[in-house]
Formats: C-alpha cells, sequence, structure tokens
C-alpha cells in the first residue's frame, strides 16, 4: 500500500495526460475546414471517391455499416464523417469513436488527392497498416490510434512528407520504426506509444526539427538516444518511459530548452545525469527513475526551479545531493531511495516548505539531520530509514500536523525521543527501530491517538513504559523488544483492542503478566520472553481468541500451566521454555489442534505428554530438563503403563463414540426418507405432466428462491445448442440461457455426467448446499445444480463484464479499468474472502483464485466464481 501511495499518482498522471493528448488534439485540427456542398451536382472525382468510400464501407461487418447508413448515393459531402473542399474533393476522413470493425484493405487511397485528414482513432480495426496508405498525396493529419492494427509499420509512410501529426499509438504494431528516416520533416506530434515496436531509434529523428511532442513509451525498443535528438529544439514533450533504451543520457539534451516534460523513466540508462541537464529551465515534470543512472546528481539540477516532483529512484547514483536543491522550493515530492548516495543531508532542507514525500531509504546518508527540518510543516510521509545519519536528535524534530507515517529506523541516532511527536495528531506509523536513543518513553506520546504503528525496539531506551500508551487504542503493533525498560506492563495495555503484534522481548520488565491483556481479542503474536516476570500464567490468556504466537520463555514464571490456555483456538507456536513451572501438562491440551510448536524444557513439569501433533514428532531437546516428564521420546523415561487419568479419557472417547454413531444413524435415516420423498414427489409430478421419461431420477440442489425446473433449462438452451455456447473449459462448457420468466443466466454443464455412486458424491452435495446458500455482493451467485444420467450440471449468475483477466489482456478494456475500478476490485475480493473464511459456517476456502476466476458485473464490481475446487473447512482443522 504504501509503495502505491509513493508511485500510483505519478502514473495516474500520466495516462491522464495520455488521454487528453489524445482527446483533445484531433478536434483542435478538425475544426478548420467543414464545408459540405451536399446540393451540388456531383462530379465524375466526387464518383470516384464516394466510390471508393461505398466499396471499404462493404467490407465492414454489419454493424458498421449501420453506423454508416447515410453514405449511399453519390454525394459523399453530405455524408457522415466526411468533409469536403471547395471544389467538392473529400479533404477529411473523421470515424474516431465509432465502433467500427474492418480492415483498411478495400479502401483506395489514391482515389482521394485532397485528403487532408483521416482520424479513426478508438474502433475496432485490424489487420496491417496497406502500404498503398502512401498515395496519399496530401495528408496532413493521421490518427490510427487505439485500434487494432497490427504488423509493421510501412516503409511508404515516408512518402508522406507533408504529415504534421501522425498518431499510430496503443495498436500491436511491431516492428522496426522504418520511416523516421528522417523524411518527415514537417511533423510537429509523432505518438507511437503502446506498441511492440523493436529495434533502436535511427539517428535521423534529429531532422524532425518542428517536432514538439515525442511519445514513444511503452513500446520494445532499445539501443540508445541519438545524439541528435538535440537538435528538436522545439520539443515540449518527451515521454520515452518504459521502453528498454540503454546507454546514457545525451549531453545534447541541454539543448531542448522548451521541454516541459522528460520522461525516461524505467529504461536501462546508466552513466551520469548530464549536467547540461540544468538548461531545461522550464521543465514541470522531470522523470528518470528505475534507470542505472550513476554518478552524482549535477549541481544545476538547482536552475529546475518549476519543478514539483524529483524521483531518482532506483538508481545507481552516489556522492552527495547539492546544495543547491535547496532552491527547489516548489518541490512536493523529493525521492531518491535505494541509490548510493552518500554525504550530508542539505542543511537548506527546510527551504522545501512544500514537501509532502521525501524519501531519502536506502543510501549511504550520513551526518546529522538539519534542524532546518523542523520548516517542513507539511510533511505527510518521511523516510530515512537505512542510512548511517548520527547526532543527538532529541530537538532535530518539529511539529509537522499532516505528517502520517516516519521511519528513520536502522541509523546512528541518540538523544531522546521527543515529546513533539505525540502533537503530530495525524502519526499513524513511528518507526525509529535499531538506532541508540535513550531515557524514557514520553508520557506525551498517548496524544497521538491515530498511531498504528509503534516501533522502537533494539534501542538503549529506559523507565517504565508509560500507562498513557493505553490510549493508543488504534495501534496494531507495538515493538518496544531489546530496549532496558523496567517495572511491570500497565493494565491499561488491556485497551489496546486493536493490537495485533506485541513485542517486548529482552527488556528487564518486571511483575506479574496482567490479565487484562484478556482484552486484546485481535491479538496475534504475544512475545514477553527474556524479562523477569514472575508469578503464573494467567489463564485469561486462553481467551486470547486470534492468538497464534505465545512466547513466554526465559522469565521467572512459577505454578503450573493453566487449562485454559489449551483453549486458545488458534495457538500455533507455544514457548514456555526456561520458567520455574511445575506440575502436569493439563489434559486439555488434547484438544489444541492448531498447535504445531512447542517448546517446555528448562521448567519443573512432570508426567505424560499429550498425544498431539507437535509431541509426537519432539524430540528432547523440546523437553529436556524439567523435574520428571515422561512419556515415548528417546531421552525421557516411559511412563508408567496405567493411568486413571488416561482411563477415564479414553471412556469419554467411547462415549462421545457412541454419541456421533447414533446421531449419524439418526440423520441417515431423515436423508433417505428425504430422499424418498423427494423422489416420490417427482415420479408424481411426471406422471401429473405425462411427459419425458428421460426427467426421471434427476439428482438436484437448488437455493431458496430459485425453484427452476431441470425442463426450463434443457428448453432453455434448446438442449445444449452450440448457439449458446459463451466458452469452454477443462470440465465444463458454459452455456448463456434466457428462462421463461426473462433472466438471463449462465449454464455450466459438465463434461462428465456425475455418476450418483461416486464416493465423495456426499461431500460434493454438502458443498452445492453450502454455495447456494451464500449471499455476499461479490460472490458469483449459484443458484443450483443438476444432476442426470444424460446431464450435469451447474447454473449460475450471468455477469456481463467478462473476467478480470480477459480485461487486463484487452489495452483498451485495461485503460477503462482506472485505478479507482482497480481498487474496488481489490477490495471486492478481500470482502468476499474475508465472508467465506469468517462469516460461513462452516467456514469456505476457495483455493483458486485467479484473474480468470474474478468476473465483472457493468459497474466494474467483482465476482469470485469457479467453486470448482473449493472445500469445506471443518471447524477443528488445522488448514
Ligand atoms: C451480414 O449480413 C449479410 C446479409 O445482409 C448476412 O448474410 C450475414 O450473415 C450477416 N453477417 C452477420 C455476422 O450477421
Ligand atoms: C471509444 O468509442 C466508444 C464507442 O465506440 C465509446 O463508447 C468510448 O467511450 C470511446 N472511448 C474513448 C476512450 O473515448
Ligand atoms: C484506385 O483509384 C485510382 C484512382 O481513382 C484508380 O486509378 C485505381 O484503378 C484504383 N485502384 C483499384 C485497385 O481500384
Ligand atoms: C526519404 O528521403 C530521401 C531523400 O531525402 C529519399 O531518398 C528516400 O527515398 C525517402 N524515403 C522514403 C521512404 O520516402
Ligand atoms: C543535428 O545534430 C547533429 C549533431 O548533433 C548535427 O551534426 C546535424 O547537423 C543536426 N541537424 C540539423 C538538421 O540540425
Ligand atoms: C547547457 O549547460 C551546460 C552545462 O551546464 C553549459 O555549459 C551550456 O552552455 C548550456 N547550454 C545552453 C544552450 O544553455
Ligand atoms: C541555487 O542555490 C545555490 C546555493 O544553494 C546558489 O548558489 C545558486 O545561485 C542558486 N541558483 C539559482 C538559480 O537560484
Ligand atoms: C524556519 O523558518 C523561519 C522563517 O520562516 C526562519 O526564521 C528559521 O530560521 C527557519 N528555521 C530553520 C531551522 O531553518
Ligand atoms: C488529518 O487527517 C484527517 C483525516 O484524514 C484530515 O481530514 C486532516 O486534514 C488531516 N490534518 C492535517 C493537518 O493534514
Ligand atoms: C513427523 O516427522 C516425520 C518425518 O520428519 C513427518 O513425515 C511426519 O509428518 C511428522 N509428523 C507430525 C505429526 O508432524
Amino acid at each position: 500500500m504504501f509503495l502505491m501511495f509513493e508511485q500510483a499518482p505519478w502514473r495516474a498522471l500520466l495516462m491522464t495526460l495520455c488521454f487528453l493528448v489524445i482527446i483533445c488534439l484531433p478536434h483542435v485540427a478538425s475544426s478548420s475546414k467543414t464545408a459540405s456542398f451536399a446540393l451540388a451536382p456531383a462530379t465524375a472525382e466526387e464518383n470516384s471517391e464516394a466510390n471508393a468510400l461505398l466499396k471499404w464501407k462493404a467490407s465492414l461487418d454489419n454493424q458498421s455499416q449501420a453506423l454508416l447508413s447515410s453514405w449511399t448515393g453519390t454525394s459523399p459531402c453530405s455524408w457522415v464523417g466526411i468533409t469536403c473542399d471547395a471544389s467538392n474533393s473529400i479533404s477529411s476522413i473523421t470515424l474516431e469513436n465509432f465502433g467500427l470493425r474492418g480492415t483498411l484493405y478495400s479502401l483506395n487511397f489514391s482515389s482521394f488527392p485532397s485528403l487532408q485528414k483521416i482520424d479513426i482513432w478508438n474502433n475496432s480495426f485490424y489487420g496491417t497498416v496497406p502500404h498503398q496508405i502512401g498515395n496519399l498525396s496530401s495528408i496532413f493529419h493521421l490518427d490510427l490510434s487505439d485500434n487494432f492494427f497490427s504488423g509493421s509499420i510501412p516503409e511508404e509512410m515516408g512518402y508522406l512528407v507533408g504529415l504534421n501529426y501522425l498518431n499510430l499509438s496503443i495498436n500491436n504494431l511491431s516492428g522496426e520504426i522504418p520511416f523516421i528516416v528522417g523524411n518527415l520533416t514537417q511533423l510537429t506530434i509523432l505518438e507511437l506509444f503502446e506498441n511492440t515496436l523493436s529495434g533502436s531509434i535511427s539517428s535521423s529523428i534529429g531532422n524532425l526539427i518542428d517536432l514538439s511532442e515525442l511519445s514513444l513509451y511503452e513500446n520494445n525498443l532499445s539501443g540508445t538516444i541519438p545524439s541528435t535528438i538535440g537538435n528538436l529544439t522545439k520539443l515540449t514533450k518527451l515521454y520515452w518511459y518504459k521502453t528498454k533504451l540503454f546507454g546514457s543520457i545525451p549531453f545534447s539534451i541541454g539543448n531542448l530548452i522548451n521541454l516541459n516534460e522528460l520522461d525516461l523513466s524505467t529504461n536501462r540508462l546508466s552513466g551520469p545525469l548530464p549536467s547540461s541537464i540544468g538548461n531545461l529551465t522550464k521543465l514541470t515534470v522531470l522523470q528518470l527513475f528505475d534507470n542505472r543512472l550513476s554518478g552524482p546528481i549535477p549541481f544545476s539540477i538547482g536552475n529546475l526551479i518549476g519543478l514539483e516532483k524529483l524521483p531518482l529512484y532506483e538508481n545507481e547514483l552516489s556522492g552527495p545531493v547539492p546544495s543547491s536543491i535547496g532552491n527547489l522550493t516548489e518541490l512536493t515530492s523529493l525521492m531518491v531511495y535505494s541509490n548510493a548516495i552518500y554525504g550530508p543531508i542539505p542543511s537548506n532542507i527546510g527551504n522545501l516548505r512544500k514537501l509532502k514525500y521525501l524519501n531519502l531509504e536506502k543510501n549511504y546518508f550520513s551526518g546529522t539531520i538539519p534542524s532546518s527540518w523542523k520548516n517542513c510543516t507539511n510533511l505527510f510521509r518521511v523516510r530515512f530509514d537505512d542510512n548511517q545519519l548520527t547526532g543527538d536528535v532529541t530537538n532535530v524534530f518539529g511539529v509537522y500536523p499532516s505528517l502520517d507515517y516516519v521511519d528513520i529506523s536502522d541509523n546512528k541516532l541518540y538523544g531522546q525521543l521527543s515529546s513533539n511527536w505525540g502533537k503530530c495528531h495525524n502519526l499513524t506509523s513511528l518507526k525509529i527501530s535499531n538506532n541508540n536513543l535513550s531515557g524514557g518513553i514520553p508520557p506525551d506520546l498517548g496524544k497521538a491517538t491515530q498511531l498504528r504503528v509503534l516501533q522502537l525496539s533494539s534501542n538503549h531506551l529506559t523507565g517504565k513504559l508509560p500507562k498513557e500508551l493505553g490510549k493508543l487504542t488504534m495501534l496494531i503493533e507495538l515493538s518496544l523488544s531489546n530496549n532496558k525498560f523496567t517495572g511491570n506492563i500497565p493494565v491499561e495495555f488491556g485497551a489496546l483492542v486493536e493490537l495485533a503484534n506485541l513485542e517486548l522481548v529482552a527488556n528487564n520488565l518486571s511483575g506479574s503478566i496482567p490479565k487484562q491483556l484478556e482484552g486484546l481479542l485481535h491479538l496475534w503474536n504475544l512475545n514477553l520472553s527474556r524479562n523477569l516476570f514472575e508469578g503464573s500464567i494467567p489463564s485469561e490468556l486462553g481467551r486470547l481468541q486470534s492468538l497464534q504466537i505465545l512466547d513466554l520463555s526465559g522469565n521467572l514464571l512459577t505454578g503450573t500451566i493453566p487449562a485454559a490456555l489449551g483453549q486458545a483456538p488458534r495457538l500455533e507456536t507455544l514457548n514456555l521454555s526456561h520458567n520455574n513451572l511445575s506440575g502436569i501438562i493439563p489434559s486439555s491440551f488434547e484438544d489444541m489442534m492448531s498447535l504445531t510448536t512447542i517448546d517446555k524444557s528448562y521448567n519443573q513439569l512432570e508426567g505424560p505428554f499429550p498425544d498431539i501433533p507437535p509431541f509426537r514428532n519432539a524430540t528432547i531437546a523440546l523437553l529436556r530438563n524439567n523435574k520428571g516428564l515422561c512419556g515415548n521420546v528417546s531421552g525421557l523415561m516411559p511412563c508408567p503403563l496405567v493411568q486413571h487419568d488416561s482411563y477415564d479419557k479414553k471412556s469419554h472417547k467411547i462415549m462421545l463414540l457412541v454419541l456421533i454413531l447414533t446421531l449419524g444413524l439418526l440423520m441417515l435415516v431423515f436423508l433417505v426418507v428425504g430422499v424418498a420423498c423427494f423422489l416420490c414427489r417427482g415420479e408424481r409430478n411426471k406422471s401429473e405432466e405425462g411427459s419425458e421419461a428421460q426427467t426421471q431420477n434427476v439428482f438436484s440442489v437448488w437455493s431458496f428462491e430459485e425453484k427452476l425446473a431441470y425442463k426450463n433449462i434443457i428448453e432453455a438452451t434448446e438442449e445444449f445448442n452450440n448457439k449458446y455456447i459463451i466458452g469452454e473449459g477443462s470440465s465444463a462448457r458454459v452455456y448463456k440461457a434466457q428462462l421463461p420468466n426473462g433472466k438471463v443466466v449462465v449454464v455450466k454443464k459438465l463434461h462428465s455426467v456425475l455418476d450418483g455412486e461416486m464416493p465423495n458424491l456426499k461431500a460434493f452435495e454438502s458443498k452445492i448446499q453450502a454455495l447456494t446458500e451464500i449471499r455476499h455482493r461479490n460472490i458469483m451467485k449459484l443458484y443450483g445444480f443438476f444432476s442426470h444420467s444424460r446431464f450435469s450440471f451447474l447454473v449460475c449468475e450471468f455477469l456481463e463484464g467478462g473476467s478480470l483477466d480477459k480485461i487486463l489482456n484487452n489495452q483498451r478494456q485495461a485503460i477503462v479499468l482506472n485505478w479507482h475500478r482497480r481498487v474496488n476490485i481489490v477490495k471486492g475480493v478481500a470482502n468476499a474472502l474475508s465472508y467465506m473464511h469468517h462469516d460461513c459456517s462452516p467456514p469456505i476456502v476457495h483455493r483458486y483464485i485467479s484473474s480468470k476466476n474474478i468476473l465483472l458485473d457493468l459497474e466494474y464490481e467483482a465476482h469470485i466464481s469457479d467453486f470448482g475446487t473449493a472445500k469445506l473447512l471443518r471447524a477443528d482443522s488445522s488448514n
């Protein structure tokens, strides 16, 4: 999530910009000439133009022809999408966003001597771009973007020397870029992005000296950036990201003094960032992240005073950050993480008053955190972690009202924890682990009530744990291990109801473990090891419903192990070693099905250990040094043969067995009677209808509201006629059917007819039953199941949107599926899984979530489908 915060907004912005480029430009150009002379008599030329268009129209699919219904007769000037010039010759064809489908093969490009503009973006044209396109002698504006054109760009494009605007982006074009052999010298805009073009870019690109926008991003281009790029001094936008460029950034880039936006991110560019970059004083966007750029950040970067964001992360930059960075007072984001930068943080960083995102993580910054940092009061997210910062931080941090996340872990900072953190009222994460902080935790920290994560482990902190921390009721993680805290755990900690992870390892904490910890119902990991806790283990810990790891080792605990601990339903790892516990291991442990690891060594325990999996494979290391543990582990003495305790248990078991058998028998009787009744009723219906004998022996499960008949499905699909097929999988063929009541459903006909005698029919049946009972907006509704000697099939909800997998693989649909919708899909899937795992009884595990199994409706709401491999979980199983 945090990474998404850092990167997603940039991409989203870029996508938006690209949309704007695609959407706005053609309109600007198209508003120039719109003369139409419908009433003028048809000339010979008009006729040949009309014929050429009609021939093309005839080659398109039926639906497209319907859209072009005005294309009849011999006067094309009045047809939709067609504009003529003063001499009634066609000057433009503008059919963008029409939904047309077909190829350009039947369009005779030689027939349009005056054609200046073709705009057919956002249609479904496919096939190659014909060589004859080179015959468009007057063309000025050509936009074929956002279609399905494939193959390579024809050489003949190079004849179109009058072209001013060329857009072939968002297609499947491949091969090298041929025509750029510098012939199209009139071009001002060239867009080839989102194709699979390959090869390197010819240096003749430097001839296109009128170019103002050049977008080649998201292609498979390789090779280097030709230095002739420096000739394109009118360029304002250069988008060259996510290609596969290598080599260095040419020095001549500094000539592009009109550049506003430069994006070379996510390539393999290496070498230094040329100092000439400082000449690009009009830059507002500079994206260079995710390359292999090395050497220092040039001092001249301080000239780029229009920059709002400076993402240089994930390169190999080294050297100190130049002090000129303090000139970039418009910066809201400075991200240089994951480089090899060393030296101090510039002391004038406080000039960057608008800074919200500052990430210096994973470098070699040294020296102190400059005190001017107090002036960056708009900070939202800050990461200094994993550097070599030193110095006393007692008074370095100010109050940052918007600050959400701060991580300065893994440095060499010392001094005391500032009470100012408590005044950062929006702070959710404070991470200062692995430094040399000393002194106590200021009680005022309890005022940072939005805190979710507090990590102060591995410092030299002392004093008592302030009870005020109990006010941080949103806390999810509290990690104070490896310090020198003393005193009790305050009973107020029992109020931290959201806490999932509490680590107080290796301190000098003492007193008894407060029973109030039973309030931590979300606690998952409780690690109090290596302290001085005494007294007995509070039995209340057995009520911690979510607890999976409990480590109380290395304390001074006494008394017996409370039987209630055996009731912690999710406990997997239990370490009680190195205490003074005595008595026997309670028999309640026999029910702990989830337990996988247990360590009870170095105590005073005696008696047998329970017959549960972790003990069956236990080695002496986990049980050694006790008073009298016995059992079948080498190194321990065997237990005496007869024991009242275990005899009692046996008799309990027998009684339980009898009970289960009786219940089972009872259920069987009910079932037989039920099935018999069902069949009788079925027979009666049949005989009443007096029809098809085949519909006998139908086994079916239906959801309560959908009492449909087998017959209806057979009729709706005309006995599974192929014309209703909408898909086929390995186990089933999928049909779309409209029921008599108008409802559209999906019918999945299983390839193999379900065998009535198959051994796990029972399990299958209860699975289907459970699935038909699910009602959740993010789970595809299963209406029912039918099995018959001829067909077995499932009937499910029909979702118009198709599968996520299909949408993501279609360039156009993938763009429509914007970030907002994607996040919503993720939430939907999470809701569905949470529902199945926690709100269904018995819980259901899907076991095969993939983009193929996530279907969308028209609102892009996710629905999980395909429960073919799903399993119902026994409540006591340890999966
Ligand atoms: C298109 O129309 C023609 C005749 O009008 C018809 O023969 C053909 O089947 C139609 N094609 C489709 C895909 O509907
Ligand atoms: C593309 O055209 C279709 C109509 O064919 C329209 O519904 C859709 O909104 C257009 N997409 C864009 C991105 O303009
Ligand atoms: C295309 O049009 C030109 C000019 O109208 C004509 O000379 C030529 O024969 C046409 N080509 C075809 C294949 O129809
Ligand atoms: C490009 O222009 C050169 C002359 O400048 C010419 O020789 C060549 O044929 C042209 N290429 C194309 C594909 O038109
Ligand atoms: C383009 O740049 C190269 C060197 O960078 C130079 O030799 C050439 O003359 C330039 N061409 C034009 C048309 O300016
Ligand atoms: C560009 O920057 C370099 C170094 O910063 C400088 O030497 C050169 O004169 C500048 N060129 C222009 C055209 O401003
Ligand atoms: C940028 O800052 C440096 C020192 O930090 C200063 O010497 C230089 O003049 C500044 N440049 C501009 C363009 O403001
Ligand atoms: C913070 O800004 C104020 C003026 O806005 C200035 O007087 C002060 O010196 C700055 N503090 C630091 C530490 O740079
Ligand atoms: C603190 O967070 C709240 C809720 O996200 C937000 O509305 C508020 O503007 C934030 N305060 C500051 C000073 O950023
Ligand atoms: C015990 O160990 C054996 C071999 O390492 C393993 O196959 C078996 O599954 C283990 N049994 C349990 C209950 O963990």
